[in-house]
């Protein structure tokens, strides 16, 4: 019997540099190894797991405690909230976050650029239970390219004759050495949604910081941040475009031990920073408009 697996590196792998492979829970892989970093992506959720350039520490964070499955999403790496971010808006039993990271994406394609990097393209699978959550016709692609950065560019076309207001998030987890040591730049003076503290409108002076449970939407926010690490002794550059939030994440110890698959420190080896467009920045798209959320992370000395 032909399976999935044999199909996929029957039809993309290339040598030395993608193949496929079965992981935990069943989950197939995409390991991708180029001249200038490794990745590997979960077909399921079209979910970058690891990230992690030659001769560097791993960029992104995945929890050793992570749970793999059908249907689970996956505490770490670049999880897609797709297409509403955080709670639905009128429906409480809807997923937070939406459904795009626990349903199967299809690979569409899969390029060798001529610079060793190696770009796969998925497409979300539509099926019953994904129209029964969101009955509008929005195809969407998430597009990652490894490299000596990594670059993720998640794609919704409005196919519907109507317009569609939609939510997004590329929800990445980044590795840092001690979370109580880096500083965040290039969100100083926006606005931001504290959802620690009710949802109060807020004004960022300065860099952030992480000493307590972070949960904000910055508005507004321009396209380049940057988290420094004096632990790892690095900085992590984040450049993006078609967003306009950035949500700022770390549940501290708390909650990050009720939600069972951190682990027991997990929380200080972790920070996410999410290219979004969440809260009052939603996006509304015209039929046939394309709406690109793309970011781009690429590490560079302290
Ligand atoms: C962040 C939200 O983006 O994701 C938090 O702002 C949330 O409120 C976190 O707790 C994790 O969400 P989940 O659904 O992956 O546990």
């Amino acid at each position: 019997m032909t399976t999935l697996l044999d199909t996929l590196n029957r039809n993309f792998a290339i040598k030395d540099k993608l193949h496929f492979v079965e992981g935990s829970g069943g989950l197939i892989i995409a390991e991708v190894t180029t001249q200038h970093g490794n990745a590997s992506i979960a077909l399921q959720g079209a979910h970058v797991m690891t990230f992690t350039p030659a001769g560097e520490q791993p960029v992104i964070w995945l929890s050793d405690f992570a749970k793999f499955g059908r249907g689970k999403s996956i505490r770490g790496g670049v999880p897609v909230c797709w297409p509403w971010f955080g709670p639905h808006v009128s429906d409480p039993k809807l997923p937070g976050h939406g459904y795009a990271r626990t349903v199967d994406w299809r690979l569409i394609q899969v390029q060798s650029l001529s610079d060793d990097r190696i770009r796969l393209e998925f497409e979300l699978e539509e099926s019953t239970a994904t129209r029964a959550q969101w009955p509008h016709h929005t195809p969407v692609r998430n597009i990652i390219t490894v490299g000596r950065a990594l670059e993720v560019e998640l794609a919704t076309t409005n196919a519907c004759d109507t317009p569609i207001t939609i939510g997004d998030a590329l929800h990445t987890y980044f590795k840092v050495g001690d979370v109580r040591r880096i500083t965040i730049h290039g969100l100083e003076g926006c606005d931001y949604l504290d959802k620690v503290d009710g949802g109060k409108r807020k004004q960022q002076s300065g860099a952030i910081t992480i000493g307590q449970e972070v949960d904000r939407i910055y508005l507004n926010t321009g396209s380049n941040c940057e988290i420094r690490d004096p632990s790892l002794q690095r900085r992590i550059k984040i450049s993006s475009s078609g967003s306009h939030s950035t949500v700022v994440w770390n549940p501290w110890i708390e909650k990050a031990n009720k939600m069972g698959d951190f682990g027991p420190d997990g929380y200080l080896g972790m920070l996410c920073v999410e290219t979004a467009n969440a809260a009052e920045d939603v996006v509304s798209l015209a039929p046939g408009q394309v709406h690109r959320l793309v970011t781009r992370y690429e590490v560079a000395p302290l």
